[in-house]
């Protein structure tokens, strides 16, 4: 996230931003002085030891998000792309573009190098973001939908790890090149997903919008098992064709009265996302470390840590999303997430006051804050992580998911970028309450799903509508047309 390094976000198309360090950790100095001469000869004389109100470059920062804007203007030609030339050929263009993005930051010579190159990386991040969790959810058969959607979110985590380890790595070789490897690191897992999306074939939903039954039908043959009867899946998916036929625009099918739920949950599941404030934890991680006593080791333990358990819990979504249903994880994950930011903002509260003075924490103290922060990341790696991006890719009906896809990314995207823009700006000024606001909003969201998200597990997708219509509050939109006139049961079979 912004703030930090512009290599955290060194993964593939796959490897989506999201991580934080600082940039001083990224072989910092040869890079800031060589690119951001003026932000490099400010941070040096910057002497200011208020814990709350860092060094803060409004345009290294703005440099660093600039990705999150191209991710978020891609995710909308990523629609029309995913949605007239399919899902395959998104995600490769996304692994393509990425790989460009990664080439040129690597052989930057300039500061507009670096800028294309970053701006590309965006646009590959949207591309995949878009394509890659609706592919997913297309492709498993319902029963392991959630299990291998979350491995998106996998490769999510495990990217910001090995990124971030390189990172430290490249930043002890001697001779001022290591940048330039870290930057070029995101081709491996960019090229891999080049590879990847020329092997796996397009989806049977694809396939059939564009009229290839038979071809459609034996890639769900193929992909649910030989021996196993599609006939009714294969059905449901003719109908849900015939649905998209008659739409011509989905964006304006989107603000119909009938897709409300859908549009509501895809515009607020992504915001809470990043509400969390998990991207503003792990910026603060590595600063945690140094005062439990890691020193120069400090950032290194820190990505160690604080990563692997953020790929660890990861796991537990991984196994527990098609056992116990999304809504007991994002709601536990809540819970826990609750108590864990709310003592991180307590016990940071009561070292630093509103004054923000530099004073010695002590190590078991910053040992507490530093389990407490641990805690919260794998309360997050196990719900609203994973969960943010499968579950609203997951609820549109055919004719509108590539459309309500986008918007998802775009909110995150924009989310993500509000937030690495204006985060150590808000600390400054709202010192530790700022982690009081992440809190309530943590128990907002928590209410949110109490309420409003239906349970997808185990429910096929293109079967989805049943759960707005059983839904206590939902049930009236999908009820009544445009106009609020009730539709009746005949009319929405
Ligand atoms: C979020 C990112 C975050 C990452 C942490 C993702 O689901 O979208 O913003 O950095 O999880 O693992």
């Amino acid at each position: 996230m912004a703030g930090g390094g512009i290599l955290t976000h060194g993964g593939a198309g796959k490897d989506y931003p999201g991580n934080l360090t600082r940039w001083r950790d990224v072989d910092g100095s040869v890079f800031l002085r060589k690119f951001f001469p003026s932000v490099y000869r400010k941070e040096a004389v910057d002497s200011s030891t208020n814990q709350y109100c860092k060094f803060n470059s409004q345009i290294l920062t703005l440099f660093t998000s600039s990705l999150y804007l191209a991710a978020l203007v891609a995710s909308f030609f990523a629609s029309m792309v995913t949605q007239n030339l399919g899902r395959k050929i998104s995600m490769f263009l996304g692994g393509l573009i990425f790989l460009c993005g990664a080439l040129l930051n690597a052989l930057a010579q300039n500061i507009s190098m670096l800028i294309i190159g970053r701006i590309l990386l965006g646009i590959g991040v949207g591309f995949a973001t878009q394509s890659v969790p609706l592919f997913v959810s297309e492709m498993a058969p319902h029963k392991y939908r959630g299990a291998l959607n979350v491995c998106f979110q996998l490769c999510i985590t495990v990217g910001i790890l090995v990124a971030n380890l390189v990172n430290y790595g490249t930043n002890m070789i001697k001779g001022n090149w290591g940048w330039r490897l870290s930057l070029g690191g995101a081709a491996v897992p960019a090229v891999l997903m080049v590879l990847s999306s020329l092997w796996v074939s397009e989806t049977p939903n694809f396939l059939i919008g564009r009229g290839n039954y038979s071809m459609a039908k034996r890639k769900l043959q193929r992909i649910r098992g030989v021996d196993v009867d599609v006939q009714a899946e294969f059905e449901d998916l003719m109908a849900a064709s015939e649905a998209l036929k008659q739409v011509k625009h989905p964006w304006s099918n989107l603000k119909m009265r009938k897709h409300r739920p859908q549009l509501v949950l895809a515009i607020l599941i992504p915001f809470f996302q990043q509400l969390t404030g998990i991207n503003v934890v792990m910026f603060y991680a590595p600063e945690l470390f140094k005062t439990i006593g890691f020193g120069s080791n400090a950032s290194l333990v820190s990505s160690a840590i604080t990563g692997g358990v953020n790929v660890a819990a990861t796991f537990l979504s991984i196994y527990g999303t098609d056992r116990w249903g999304r809504k007991k994880l994002f709601i536990g994950g809540g819970i826990v997430m609750l108590v864990f930011q709310s003592a991180v903002a307590a016990l940071i509260g009561t070292k630093f006051g509103f004054s923000g003075d530099a004073i010695e924490l002590g190590k078991s103290y910053s040992g507490v804050v530093v389990s407490c922060s641990c805690l919260f990341v794998a309360a997050f790696a196990c719900s609203w992580g994973p969960l943010g991006w499968l579950v609203p890719s997951e609820i549109f009906p055919l004719e509108i998911r590539s459309a309500g896809q986008s918007i998802v990314v775009a909110v995150n995207m924009l989310s993500t970028f509000v937030i690495a823009q204006g985060f150590l700006v808000a600390l400054c000024f709202a010192k530790y309450l700022l982690f009081v606001a992440f809190a309530v909003c943590v128990l907002v969201m928590t209410l949110f799903v109490i309420f409003f998200v239906p349970e997808t597990m185990n429910i096929p997708i293109e079967e989805m509508s049943r759960v707005w219509r059983t839904h206590w509050y939902w049930k009236r939109y999908v009820d009544e047309d445009d106009n609020g006139a009730r539709i009746s049961p005949i009319e929405m079979i």
